[in-house]
């Protein structure tokens, strides 16, 4: 046996070689082929000896992305085929969305030389035009250089003073590959399978489950897949951990991939969850899209106000391998060439003035220090604090900020922090710190301007606490992932996610919670019980029968041997997600009214139903007047009010009760 093990670890060996030193020669540098551009009557071909990329002319969408001998990996047949930018929108005095695909009127080379092409499609807003077109000027580039094993895509949006408002519900770049192709997924390195083909969603081959993404495989055309659960947000990702995503194709082996080299044009932040890539194939860049996060984050342009900004440019990188061997090796390689455009962000490339060079920039430093102590204090590090800069507003807005652009980096373990290529403009630094509740803010504007360094120096954070902790539950970290997830039900599996860190990732978990109580709501006693095993991760509703839901009371439990009569109690209830939801939270009389506290009607970050394990981030410190908190065994009650539908609820984040100072 061991022997055996050896062997075929030597072999696997081998072919890592051989592929690496095949996809490096897909990749020459200086002595390549150049790069021409050839301009049709319908068409346009971009070609570098590599890839060759056909775009229909004026329109600016992919038609043909022909590479490795494969004439097309693109998917052309259906009528939103190929490669796309999109936009979802509509004018401020209308609710539903318009969807639009963004198709160019006016076409140009805006640079062409041996190195790179630059390709240019517009599409220009005019009074004429009134409320059938998004009032926006959208200039769509596609970009190629010399020796580049793939193309790059960016596109400036400008919305000029005193044209019509609106809001914009979404835009991305989409892109639909070859069914025949391309049917193993990668987004991480244990996020990655084969995936359904698009047939099997459709009436016949499938049962549609509680909402229209999420469908059971009953008759898949790969009968290996049979009664597993497909649902495109079963693949979302946070920006930070969306670096590259795509889709490989053992024969011939070819990968397509999704590069993001920097999430300063995405909205939300760092932790701000959106889709990749999903059944289709499609691999999608999305830019702005209320996913786990709902309606707050849009931008919405109001007043007439002038308002411009760059989404991209992405990468979307090819790679191949000789022979059809381990996929695992394509993904490796993608993820190589990911970090590469990393390092090379901000581009030098872009022709555009409207993307600023990393030369044009600013940038920031300095050192962030906790203090979270009520007798003593002393400072903590603000150990790997997310610490970014984004449009000036409240502590916490930038989660719901997609106008501007956001920077974000991790705090080394001392709290020290280097923000580098910023835009030129006016930010608040922001910061949260794992472990700590609550967001920090600068108190003063801080204006990036080119070649200028700030050094801000030490930074400190005094998060809310008013005494000491008496009991905490789960870790203040924005997720709820510590506390209790269920295995999923037998029927609703997909297999990616069994044995996996990311359990919440599987559909109907709400639905455990009835099977798991169904005599009482969950009861929590402090000091006994164990928050990863007694705190469910999210407060649903109940199930009532076939399709009514009830609302649900938990328990907290506990001690107090004395209570200090004079002096406020503090109750810190940190939310990591809420969907149309009411918390009201009782001390010691679950029918008091009103209530001692409620959040009021909050969220429509949409988690439960999209497997987030968090969805915006809600701090609540409530004041517990002393009177209503006895000697010996006390119950806080927390009643989840709205009970229409099985999605509706709240995660916590992380409670604490904190003693008078
Ligand atoms: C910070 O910048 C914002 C936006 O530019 C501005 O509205 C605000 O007045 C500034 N605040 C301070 C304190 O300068």
């Amino acid at each position: 046996m061991a022997l055996a093990r050896t062997a075929s670890h030597g072999i696997i060996f081998v072919a890592i070689l051989t592929n690496f030193a095949c996809s490096d020669d897909l990749r020459p540098a200086a002595g390549a082929a150049g790069v021409t551009v050839h301009v049709g009557l319908e068409y346009v071909v971009l070609d570098n000896g590599i890839v060759q990329l056909t775009l229909s002319k004026p329109e600016g969408s992919i038609t043909g992305v022909k590479y490795h001998g494969v004439d097309n990996v693109m998917e052309v047949k259906e009528e939103d085929g190929g490669g796309y930018w999109d936009i979802v929108w509509n004018p401020s005095n209308r609710d539903s969305g318009i969807f639009d695909i963004i198709l160019g009127t006016e076409f140009d080379v805006v640079q062409q030389d041996a190195n790179q092409v630059e390709v240019s499609f517009r599409t220009q807003w005019n009074p004429s035009h009134g409320g059938k077109l998004v009032p926006l000027n959208i200039d769509k580039r596609f970009v190629m250089l010399r020796g580049s094993s793939g193309f790059y895509t960016y596109a400036i949006y400008e919305h000029l003073q005193g044209w019509p408002e609106f809001n914009l519900g979404e835009t991305r770049v989409a892109f639909k590959l070859r069914k025949d192709r391309f049917h193993y997924m990668a987004i991480a390195d244990n996020r990655q399978r084969i995936m359904p083909m698009p047939e099997d969603r459709e009436a016949g081959r499938s049962q549609k489950l509680g909402y229209s993404e999420a469908v059971r495989l009953t008759n898949p055309i790969n009968a290996a897949l049979r009664g597993e659960v497909d649902d495109k947000y079963q693949y979302s990702s946070e920006n930070k951990d969306s670096l590259v995503h795509g889709w490989i194709s053992s024969d011939p082996s070819v990968g397509f991939w999704v590069i993001t080299p920097s999430n300063e044009f995405k909205s939300g932040g760092p932790v701000k969850q959106d889709l990749t890539s999903h059944v289709g194939p499609t691999c999608l860049a999305t830019f702005v899209s209320s996913h786990y996060a709902g309606d707050d984050i849009l931008p919405r342009i109001r007043n007439g106000e002038y308002w411009k900004k760059v989404f991209g440019p992405v990468f979307i990188y090819l790679n191949s391998a000789s022979t059809k061997s381990d996929l695992k090796l394509l993904w490796e390689d993608a993820k190589k060439q990911a970090r590469v455009e990393e390092g090379s962000w901000p581009y030098k490339f872009p022709a555009s003035k409207d993307f600023q060079k990393s030369e044009q920039r600013g940038s920031v430093s300095g050192r962030l220090l906790v203090v979270d102590e009520t007798a003593n204090k002393d400072y903590v590090n603000g150990n790997a604090a997310f610490v970014g800069l984004a449009s000036p507003g409240e502590a916490g807005s930038w989660q719901k900020e997609s106008k501007g652009y956001q920077f974000w980096v991790r705090a080394d373990a001392k709290g020290m922090f280097f923000i580098q290529n910023v835009r030129t403009g006016v930010y608040k630094l922001y910061a949260w710190v794992p472990g700590f509740i609550g967001d920090y803010k600068s108190s003063v504007n801080i204006t990036i301007t080119s070649r200028n360094h700030i050094n801000l120096g030490n930074l400190v954070y005094r998060p809310p606490r008013d005494g000491p902790t008496l009991w905490e539950i789960g870790i203040p970290d924005r997720s709820a992932a510590e506390f209790f997830v269920p295995d999923p039900y037998p029927y609703y599996i997909n297999r990616l996610y069994v044995n996996h860190p990311d359990r919440f990732r599987q559909y109907g978990l709400w639905e455990r919670y009835t099977d798991l109580y169904p005599d009482h709501d969950l009861m929590y006693t402090v000091g006994i019980s164990d928050y990863k095993k007694d705190w469910f991760y999210a407060h649903v509703t109940r199930k009532h029968g076939q399709a009514s839901y009830q609302a649900s009371t938990w328990q907290i439990k506990f001690r107090l041997n004395s209570v200090h009569r004079k002096g406020t109690y503090k109750l810190r209830l940190a939310l990591a997600s809420a969907v149309l939801s009411e918390l009201q939270v009782r001390f010691n009389n679950p029918t008091a009214q009103p209530a001692d506290f409620t959040t009021g009607l909050i969220g429509r970050d949409n988690s439960i139903a999209r497997h987030g394990i968090h969805g915006l981030y809600w701090l609540f410190s409530i004041d517990v007047d002393s009177s209503w908190l006895l000697e010996g065994d006390n119950v806080i009650f927390l009643t989840q009010t709205r009970s229409e539908t099985p999605f509706q609820g709240v995660m916590y984040d992380y409670i604490r009760l904190e003693a008078p100072a």
